[in-house]
């Protein structure tokens, strides 16, 4: 009766038979005593992992994490198992399993990994893959009705921030929980700060600056890929595979002014190139005007180079300032959790909470918004033209250029196995590329 939900019981049981029986449970039990709320919520919950890399490993590890923190916090009783990874390269499938007890047969590789790790029973999949992958990979999930977390960026290009909307609208119809790994999110001197500005503490935003400038970080060695595996590691230097740095980094940054904005912007203006960078194909700066409604701008920076100022974060001219005698009236979106020190540690919390507690929680649009405004930047900057949300994600008609952008390789070529190969320097030159006059590759 007490364990109704150890690992020797059907795996899907739903929700709404869980809430029944385990209501009967507490009703045996002290009722609202802590055994009894522990014996009510007590749920094992089981993990797929598709990405084993840095991310991935430490994303599994924060999953394990968070059900500490909520069992230490709140007398949950609540219990994680991976039960499945799956990676490109089986061989780092299985190293991650291994640390976690998994047998070999559960640790998935190859270009259809991800299938199969989604079609276990997990009730959540954890997503740290390649960037281009995201789309495709989190559509499946929730279309098999899982839970997801999934690393930020989301996308690479416009079809594939469409792809995530859409997917995360039909989550919020299956009733399944979505949280992303823009984990400014789940800090809670971030949430406390959204919610002064909703408040209207600080009166409106004037106007703002978000910044990733920092040394190099990915590798710099110019690699001639003549298979895909040699696109999947290291990822991070193709365009195509990361969604370029602006995507892949700054997407933190700029999801901050999307968030205190309410808002995705209208256009970008933008510029960029690269100065030290000789492996793949990313540009190693970015500039870029964002223009939000009501005449709003922020200025976004990002760079990647060695040997210049450095500056993360993000930073906004309100029109007042917050008077002394202040008081919050927002709620904390995340009571009674509250906030674990460590965010990415807090965004499993929360996760976690929502899918036990039935709370709304679905980050997907949020994330897709920010991608879509990093693309807008980046596309602008390649192109040297000004760049529109609606002509990108919302009107086929106005751009179709753009709107259809879609990268080669795509996340099915790789499945095909028809990928076309990617080469060192085959950088897009403002002024002269446009979205339909750039193939990729040798
Ligand atoms: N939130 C953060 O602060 C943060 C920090 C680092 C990375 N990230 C994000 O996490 C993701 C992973 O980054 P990382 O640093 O772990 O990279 P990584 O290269 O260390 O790991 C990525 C793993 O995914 C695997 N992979 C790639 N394509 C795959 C596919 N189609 N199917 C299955 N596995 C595939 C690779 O083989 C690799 O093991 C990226 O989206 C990155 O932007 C987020």
């Amino acid at each position: 009766m007490n364990d109704s939900l150890n690992k020797h019981q059907p795996v899907q049981q739903s929700r709404r038979d869980f809430l029944k029986s385990s209501t009967l449970a507490a009703g045996v039990a002290m009722a609202g005593s802590p055994f009894a709320i522990a014996q009510q919520n007590k749920r094992k919950f089981r993990v797929a992992l598709i990405g084993c890399g840095g991310r991935g490993n430490g994303a599994i590890n924060d999953h394990y994490e968070a059900v500490k923190f909520l069992n230490d916090k709140l007398n949950l009783g609540i219990e994680v198992e991976l039960i499945a990874t799956a990676d490109w390269f089986k061989g780092k499938a299985e190293a991650t399993g291994k640390r976690y007890g998994l047998p070999k047969e559960k640790c998935f590789g190859g270009a259809d990994a991800y299938k199969k790790a989604i079609a276990t029973d997990c009730d959540i999949v954890l997503m740290a893959q390649a960037p281009l992958f995201k789309p495709l990979h989190f559509e499946t999930a929730i279309k098999a009705g899982k839970n997801v977390f999934f690393e930020k960026p989301v996308a690479v290009d416009p079809p594939g921030v469409r792809q995530v909307i859409a997917a995360g609208e039909l989550a919020k119809k299956k009733g399944l929980r979505v949280v992303a790994g823009t984990q400014r999110r789940h800090d809670e001197g971030y949430n406390r700060r959204a919610r002064e500005i909703k408040d209207g503490a600080y009166g409106r935003i004037m106007e703002g600056r978000v910044a990733w400038n920092m040394g190099a970080i990915f590798t710099n060695t110019p690699v001639k890929p003549t298979s895909p595996d040699q696109l999947i590691s290291p990822w991070q230097i193709w365009v195509e595979m990361s969604g370029d740095h602006i995507v892949e980094q700054h997407v933190h940054n700029i999801d901050v002014a999307n968030w205190y904005l309410d808002a995705h912007p209208i256009s970008a203006g933008g510029f960029g190139d690269r100065a030290q960078r000789v492996a793949g194909n990313m540009y190693d700066f970015f500039s870029g005007d964002l223009e939000y409604p009501n005449g709003i701008h922020i200025h976004s920076m990002c760079r990647q180079v060695p040997g210049c100022w450095d500056w993360v974060g993000e930073g906004f001219t309100f029109e007042k300032s917050k008077p002394s005698n202040f008081k919050l009236s927002t709620p904390d979106p995340y009571e009674p959790v509250g906030y674990h020190r460590n965010p990415y540690v807090g965004e499993h919390a929360h996760l976690i909470y929502a899918i036990l507690k039935e709370k709304e929680l679905n980050e997907a649009r949020n994330v897709a918004e920010s991608t879509g405004s990093a693309i807008l930047i980046r596309e602008s900057a390649y192109s040297g033209l000004r760049t529109n949300w609606d002509a990108f994600y919302e009107d086929p008609s106005k751009e179709p250029d753009w709107y259809n952008l879609k990268m080669k390789p795509t996340a099915e070529d790789f499945e095909t196995g028809d990928v076309v190969m990617l080469k060192d320097g085959d950088i897009r030159v403002a002024g002269k590329y446009r979205p339909n006059n750039y193939s990729p590759g040798a």
